[in-house]
């Protein structure tokens, strides 16, 4: 069981949550992820750090509402528990001092940079992060990066807020400049991207991949992704693997399997017919 110490609505569909986990706070590492199952029927969703407190036992999560469990989950006040909370699980980020090392975050994505950018900071490296979103408004972490990064540059679709465009852009004028390490984390296609964009500079980009996932120990294989030709599993071999090794339409099409099905139990627990819990 784990309470909620702190919630906030980040944006209409995105939440922060401070959770009551020692064991986790004291072992978590930048670029790992708990699993949690909100109550003893559901179903298991991965969910990246966003921040790790081993003084207060406390790990943050920052998550958006895009289906059934994400939404349930958003429900949860303040001196709620959560039946489990699984973690820390995956490899943690390779963190030292690489020089000058650029983080590209869309969506999520941003969340779980956040520790990691501290973490190259303590390092010695400069940081320079690029965030992305459609407009101003989607725009996640911005002061806590601002306050932890050398360099922050924003871009929106709309050009609501700082360069009018995809974070590509941006990334190719810090690459001209010269950049040793990028990390990405955010949806595949835009990872996709940002390795292709920094693939004729020759600079290494990790990328955190978010297969589906079910027990996070490399024992079902539902997160299997395809890196440098060989298998790996996402949750125990990542999730951070060299983007320029991924095969990327093989991890995008094995994220839509299940569609229909969160499609209806979305739709189940609209109606609130869904099986008891
Ligand atoms: C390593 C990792 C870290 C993640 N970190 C975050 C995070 O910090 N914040 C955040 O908002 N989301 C994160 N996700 C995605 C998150 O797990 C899904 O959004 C969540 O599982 C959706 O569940 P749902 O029932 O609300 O929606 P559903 O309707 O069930 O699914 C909506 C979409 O979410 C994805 N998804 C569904 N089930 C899973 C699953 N078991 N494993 C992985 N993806 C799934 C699929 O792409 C699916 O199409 C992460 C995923 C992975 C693999
Ligand atoms: S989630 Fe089952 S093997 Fe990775």
């Amino acid at each position: 069981m784990a309470k909620i110490l702190e919630k906030r609505k980040v944006r209409p569909d995105v939440y922060y949550i401070r959770l009551d986990t020692p064991d986790i706070a004291e072992h978590a590492k930048p670029g790992q992820f708990v699993i949690i199952r909100i109550h003893k029927n559901g179903e298991r969703i991965p969910i990246s750090l966003a921040d790790i407190d081993p003084e207060r036992g406390s790990i943050s999560l920052m998550y958006m509402t895009v289906g059934k469990t994400s939404t349930e989950l958003s429900t949860l006040e303040v001196g709620d528990e959560i039946k489990d909370v699984v973690g820390p699980l995956g490899k943690p980020s390779h963190i030292e001092k690489f020089g000058r090392v650029a983080l590209v975050g869309g969506g999520f994505g941003v969340a779980p940079l956040y520790p990691i950018a501290k973490a190259l900071k303590a390092a010695g490296n400069e940081v320079v992060t690029v965030m992305g979103a459609r407009n101003e408004d989607l725009l996640l972490y911005e002061n806590e990066m601002a306050a932890t990064c050398d360099e922050v540059l924003i871009t929106t679709d709309d050009g609501s807020k700082g360069i009018k465009g995809v974070v590509t852009i941006a990334l190719e004028e810090e690459l001209k400049k010269g950049i040793d390490l990028v990390i990405a984390i955010g949806p595949a296609i835009m990872m996709k991207f940002v390795c292709k964009t920094t693939e004729p500079h020759k600079v290494k980009t990790w990328v955190s991949l978010n297969p589906i996932m079910v027990d996070g120990t490399g024992m079902c294989g539902a997160c299997r992704v395809s890196v440098g030709g060989q298998t790996k599993f996402g949750c125990i071999d990542g999730p951070e693997f060299d983007g320029h090794e991924v095969d990327w339409d093989l991890l995008m099409s094995r994220q839509q399997m299940y569609l229909k099905e969160e499609k209806e139990a979305m739709e189940l627990y609209e109606c609130n017919c869904a099986p008891a819990s």
